[in-house]
């Protein structure tokens, strides 16, 4: 038997080159190797009030991209959270023994109660108690996830043994972190931060067409270029060189490399080969988005199948969790 993951998606924005080389690439691998479940976690977006005529295009969109990237609902089950209302008894089992006091120690809350003072809501509060209903509610050994929810996880842990200790059973695994951080490729930013992110503003998205890539990567930070012979690179172009390796040839590395080394390096010549290879990279997936949003019925079926398959897994769970507390099944 495969061992079970469980992961949420946060049905915000588009999904940019950062995200393809970190968590998309890790859920692609894991569906050939795990049983595995990622939802779109459409109600924890409730904590910051979305506009009613978002949620449902929201969840859509990320399905589409997720969809366009490879993601197989064959291999995986791919549901959107608020079609499988099972999580939300497990959801309130699991809060009846969260104690407020843990439940505002965690850094994510503080944060969030920082950022939106006006809106400091339950849901805020019992965000990591949902989570952790996501993740039991299939019995997931494993959670992939990046290092700003390992307080999250450290909870859903809490919670699993809290429950199997106060009714003396050993119904729930303890769901283990899977470190994106760790394994995933780091896309650099071009405008000389470190990486690419949303709250960096210096996304390149799977869905950019060519032209507006070329824009993009034609204002890359560069520096006044090499002054000597077999120099080490700046940290700016040493980002441009790795993304380089990552979507284009070895020998177009090779080229750029040699010219840098040689000193004949013309960085307008580097950046419109990288424009082109993104672009090339970006079509494919791009072609299949927008066959995926022309379409959403097809959409809907799949979220549809996904939500049963993944009902009965958590119907199993809820059953028995109904019986261990001691209500009729
Ligand atoms: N909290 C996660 C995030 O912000 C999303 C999420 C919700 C999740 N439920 C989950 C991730 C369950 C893993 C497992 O990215």
């Amino acid at each position: 038997m495969k061992e079970t993951v469980v992961s949420g998606i946060r049905p915000t924005g588009n999904l940019h080159l950062g995200n393809y080389f970190g968590a998309v690439k890790s859920f692609l691998q894991m569906q050939n190797d795990y049983n595995c479940y990622f939802f779109i976690a459409d109600w924890h977006s409730l904590t910051t009030r979305p506009k009613p005529e978002n949620i449902v295009n929201s969840a859509r969109t990320i399905l589409a991209e997720y969809l366009a990237c490879g993601l197989d609902p064959e291999k995986a089950t791919i549901y959107v959270q608020s079609d499988v209302k099972e999580v939300l008894e497990l959801y309130l089992f699991l809060n009846m023994n969260a104690y407020l006091g843990e439940l505002e120690r965690c850094t994510t809350f503080k944060e969030k109660a920082r950022k939106q003072p006006d809106n400091v809501n339950a849901g805020l509060l019992t965000y990591p108690t949902l989570m952790a209903a996501d993740i039991l509610l299939h019995r997931a050994v494993k959670v992939p996830v990046g290092k700003d929810q390992e307080q999250n996880m450290e909870m859903a842990r809490k919670f699993a043994r809290r429950f199997n200790t106060m009714y003396g059973v050993e119904f729930f695994p303890e769901p283990q972190n899977f470190s994106l951080s760790e394994k995933a490729v780091k896309i650099p930013g071009l405008d000389g931060s470190g990486k690419m992110g949303k709250s960096e503003g210096n996304c390149i998205y799977l869905m950019d067409d060519e032209a507006t890539i070329k824009k993009k990567v034609m204002k890359a930070v560069t520096d006044q270029g090499p002054q000597e012979m077999n120099s080490t690179r700046s940290e700016v172009i040493e980002n441009l060189f790795t993304f380089l390796s990552i979507v284009s040839t070895p020998d177009t590395y090779q080229y750029f490399d040699e010219k840098w080394n040689d000193c004949s390096i013309r960085y307008g010549d580097l950046k419109k080969q990288l424009a082109a290879d993104i672009a090339a990279f970006n079509a494919p997936i791009r072609e299949r988005l927008a066959e995926y949003m022309a379409n959403t019925e097809l959409l809907d079926r799949i979220a549809r199948e996904g939500a049963e398959k993944a009902r009965e897994s958590a119907r199993k769970t809820i059953d028995e969790v109904r019986q261990i507390i001691g209500f009729r099944k």
